[in-house]
């Protein structure tokens, strides 16, 4: 029997006989959440592009080759980020359109549009000078660690991780305090691609409509108002979805650089397992983490725009194509497990590549940095309450997110 074309759709199998080896890999639930570098081997047996379901009824090919990953990120002339075409024949309730689905954004253009929106994104976060965003980082940490020091537990994505990127997005863009737990819904409900994404994205733009209305009247000393007055000239719709790629787009992979970071240097044998000693540096763990296990896992949505034959794998017009960060980071794993290696981040794809790579790595890097040494600075006997095998994962295929991560410390004495 002649094998399946590596990543070719394959015909669905006759009821009664044995699923094709390359069946879709369901790269949601909690499964996959358990288990996702399990996921990406398999996918690995298909060659550079394996076939995997990123919700009900929605397939897509995932890059898990290093080469293949780069060379897709970086060819402009085959690939398109506009998913409209392929948009129409997905249903319109789907958990993946708040993440997948077109806004007049960097995300989702292509040449001269994405410059437009790409310049305005850049300039504005040029303006995060990084010793107000290091002091904004440090204040939230501080009043966030505060509200649990006292008691000796804590769980450090609830009441912490998940705070503060958001706090000092708030702080930047000039969102209100009472609208800050409004967007963290929005941003979460988004990304777990669960039943209530679609809400947990309208929610959050309404924010944001809310925000930008106000700042067209009364301008402020803030990000948003800079936004307004770019040369770009972005009218109102298009400043709301910059601010709310911004926000969505730099919360959630914060968060979960932060908390894959510490579990990393709570839960490391080869550090003795313990902050005591301090061996691992913040910096190490977060490299590590974005070797390993990137925040944005599985991501670099991209659109053939021809019918054309891939590294092999022959892709159709409009077809979804996704990139595993995770998968092409890991391709050779005893390299990454080696110190030389893991503490250089020149090489990782976790900030994809290409036009479209984060723009916004230096700010990232500082909010973690410091959310980290605040936390093991203060709590300097941290560890966690459970066995790491015990964590469980938030669901959705495309970031790497711990749900918890529960610990206790000595309790700080706050009274004077
Ligand atoms: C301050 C925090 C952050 C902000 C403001 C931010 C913002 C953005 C924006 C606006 C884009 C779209 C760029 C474009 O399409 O031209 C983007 C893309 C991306 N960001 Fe970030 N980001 C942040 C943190 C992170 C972190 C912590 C990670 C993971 C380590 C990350 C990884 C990525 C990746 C992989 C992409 C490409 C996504 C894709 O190809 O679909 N970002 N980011």
């Amino acid at each position: 029997m002649t094998p399946p074309t590596p990543g070719a759709p394959a015909s669905p199998p006759a009821s009664g006989t044995v699923p094709s080896p390359y069946e879709p890999l369901a790269l949601y639930g909690p499964d996959f959440a358990a288990d996702p570098h399990g996921h990406y081997r398999r996918l690995r047996a298909q060659g550079p592009l394996g076939r995997v379901r990123i919700a009900p009824g929605v397939d897509a090919l995932l890059v898990t080759d290093y080469q293949a990953a780069v060379d897709l990120l970086r060819d402009t002339d085959t690939f398109s980020k506009d998913p409209r075409a392929w948009q129409a024949g997905i249903p319109e309730d789907s958990p993946v359109l708040p993440v997948l689905g077109y806004r007049p954004t960097a995300l989702f253009s292509d040449g001269a549009v994405h410059t437009r929106y790409r310049e305005a994104v850049n300039d504005t976060l040029a303006l995060l000078e990084p010793h107000l965003l290091r002091a904004y980082a440090a204040q939230a940490a501080q009043q966030f660690i505060a509200t649990f020091s006292a008691t000796g537990t804590g769980d450090l994505i609830a009441q912490y991780a998940r705070l503060l990127p958001l706090r000092v997005f708030s702080a930047c863009f000039g969102v209100a305090p009472r609208d800050s737990e409004r967007l963290l819904h929005g941003v979460a409900g988004m990304m777990d691609s669960a039943a209530n994404a679609a809400a947990a994205y309208a929610d959050l733009v309404a924010v944001v409509a809310g925000l930008v209305a106000e700042r067209r009247v009364r301008p402020g000393r803030d990000l948003t108002t800079y936004l307004l007055a770019h040369p770009a000239g972005l009218d109102d719709d298009e400043a709301v979805r910059q601010i709310t790629l911004i926000i969505s787009a730099g919360h959630d992979p914060t968060t979960n650089l932060i908390g894959n970071a510490l579990l990393r240097m709570l839960s490391d044998t080869g550090y003795g397992g313990s902050l005591h000693g301090g061996a691992m540096t913040a910096r190490e763990a977060i490299d590590e983490v974005l070797w390993r296990d990137p925040p944005l896992a599985n991501m670099g949505a991209h659109y053939p725009r021809h019918d054309t034959e891939f590294h092999g794998v022959p892709l159709r017009a409009g077809q979804l194509v996704l990139v595993s960060f995770a998968a092409a980071n890991t391709q050779s794993l005893p390299a990454v497990s080696d110190p030389a290696v893991r503490s250089g981040d020149g090489a990782h794809l976790a900030w994809s590549a290409g036009p479209h790579r984060c723009p916004a790595k230096q700010p990232a890097l500082l909010m973690a940095m410091t959310a980290i040494e605040q936390i093991t600075s203060q709590l300097c006997d941290l560890e966690l309450a459970v066995d790491p095998s015990e964590l469980i994962w938030r669901p959705g295929p495309f970031h790497r997110a711990p749900a918890h991560l529960p610990v206790r410390f000595t309790p700080l004495d706050t009274h004077p």
